[in-house]
């Protein structure tokens, strides 16, 4: 991951359909350009469009992600569950873990805990979301909520190469609103602190996701310390998409 300067996610949600790949072609067609070289573009379609998304885009530019995994590693009698290991199988290199819109469903740090380990058993990648609600930001306790998050979620984890950090503020995501410049550079150092405070990496890059689009996205990746976007309502559409990341890229 050293050489790439920009991680963009395209988080579809509970979206899409097969006939969807076309958009995602147009997207590929750009990035092929060498003036690209040095982004990483990361689709996590919902499962059922994991395999041929995979299939598809199988040694092109194009990584493919899933949105959330079930917490056991082996397989076993747990219906309706897709763990790691099945998502491996259909070809995603990345797992999105520890999203609000998750954790709002009841998922705690320790389910996340195991989750990101079941997948670190599979030798996939994490982008694990963590940020904080409107509440816990107007108790001003943005702080020590990022602390839990990263320091239980992350618990007993010495080897951070295969984790992403992105910071979603719950309040931002499909709100429209984003974090001012200052609050969001203050977060990213805050994070950065907690990191080292556990003796995490320094290298692991953190995302920026909220109501990214091609207005905003530009002075958000210059942010000192955000290395890259977690998209998601813009990143259904691919236009929306293409231009965020060529607004970000220039
Ligand atoms: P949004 O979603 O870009 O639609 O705000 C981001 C996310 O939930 O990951």
């Amino acid at each position: 991951m050293t050489n790439i300067n920009m991680i963009f996610v395209a988080n579809w949600k509970m979206h899409g359909n097969f006939n969807d790949i076309s958009k995602v072609k147009t997207v590929l067609n750009l990035i092929k350009n060498k003036k690209y070289k040095k982004i990483k573009i990361i689709y996590c379609p919902p499962f059922t469009l994991i395999k041929s998304f995979s299939n598809y885009f199988n040694n092109t530019k194009l990584n493919i992600g899933a949105q959330n995994c079930y917490y056991k590693s082996d397989y076993g009698p747990y219906t309706g569950n897709v763990n790691a290991k099945l998502i491996k199988s259909a070809g995603a290199k990345y797992i999105i873990l520890g999203h609000s819109e998750n954790r709002n469903e009841g998922e705690t740090d320790l389910l996340i805990n195991q989750k990101i380990k079941s997948v670190l058993k599979e030798k996939l990648s994490i982008i694990f979301c963590i940020g904080e609600t409107i509440d816990e930001k107007k108790k001003k306790i943005t702080f020590q909520v990022l602390k839990r998050q990263i320091s239980k979620g992350l618990k007993g984890i010495k080897n951070t190469n295969k984790i992403i950090i992105a910071y979603e503020p719950v309040w931002s995501i499909g709100s429209g609103i984003v974090p001012s410049r200052n609050e969001l550079e203050k977060n990213i150092k805050k994070i950065k602190k907690i990191l080292k405070q556990f003796k995490f990496k320094n290298s692991v890059k953190i995302l920026y996701g909220g109501s990214v689009n091609s207005k905003n996205a530009n002075e958000i990746s210059k942010i000192d310390g955000i290395g890259g976007l977690l998209v998601g309502g813009a990143s259904l559409n691919s236009k929306k998409f293409i231009d965020i990341i060529k607004k970000t890229s220039n």
